[in-house]
């Protein structure tokens, strides 16, 4: 199993996950982050501490955003890994405060 980025990440990107992930399985597209599966030992650090609550076990990640699965499987190898938190693409923007995209 792995755990998956899903919507809420997307134009937000707090990198706060980065930071607590014991195997640095982070991986950075340009608006969001993305967890490679074959590196994510299914801690959950990364969980509690993303802000707007975008990272679900594989298995719990909510049906509308199944997509993400497959988003983060086949795309978090073609991305450069980041293991700093850097600035969040949130500044001020409505949509990245917490729970403004529910399950
Ligand atoms: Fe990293 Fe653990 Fe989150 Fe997997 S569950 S991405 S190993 S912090
Ligand atoms: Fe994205 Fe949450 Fe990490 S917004 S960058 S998954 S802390």
């Amino acid at each position: 199993m792995s755990h998956v980025v899903t919507e809420p990440c997307v134009d937000c990107k707090f990198t706060d996950c980065v930071e607590v992930c014991p195997v640095n399985c982070f991986y950075e597209g340009p608006d969001r982050l993305l967890i490679n599966f074959d590196e994510c030992i299914d801690c959950t650090a990364c969980v509690a501490v993303c802000p707007v609550e975008a990272i679900f076990a594989e298995g719990d990640v909510p049906e509308k955003w199944a997509s993400y699965i497959e988003l983060n499987k086949n795309g978090a190898p073609n991305h450069p890994n980041i293991s700093a938190k850097k600035e969040s693409l949130a500044k001020d923007k409505p949509e990245c405060k917490s729970g403004a995209r529910k399950p």
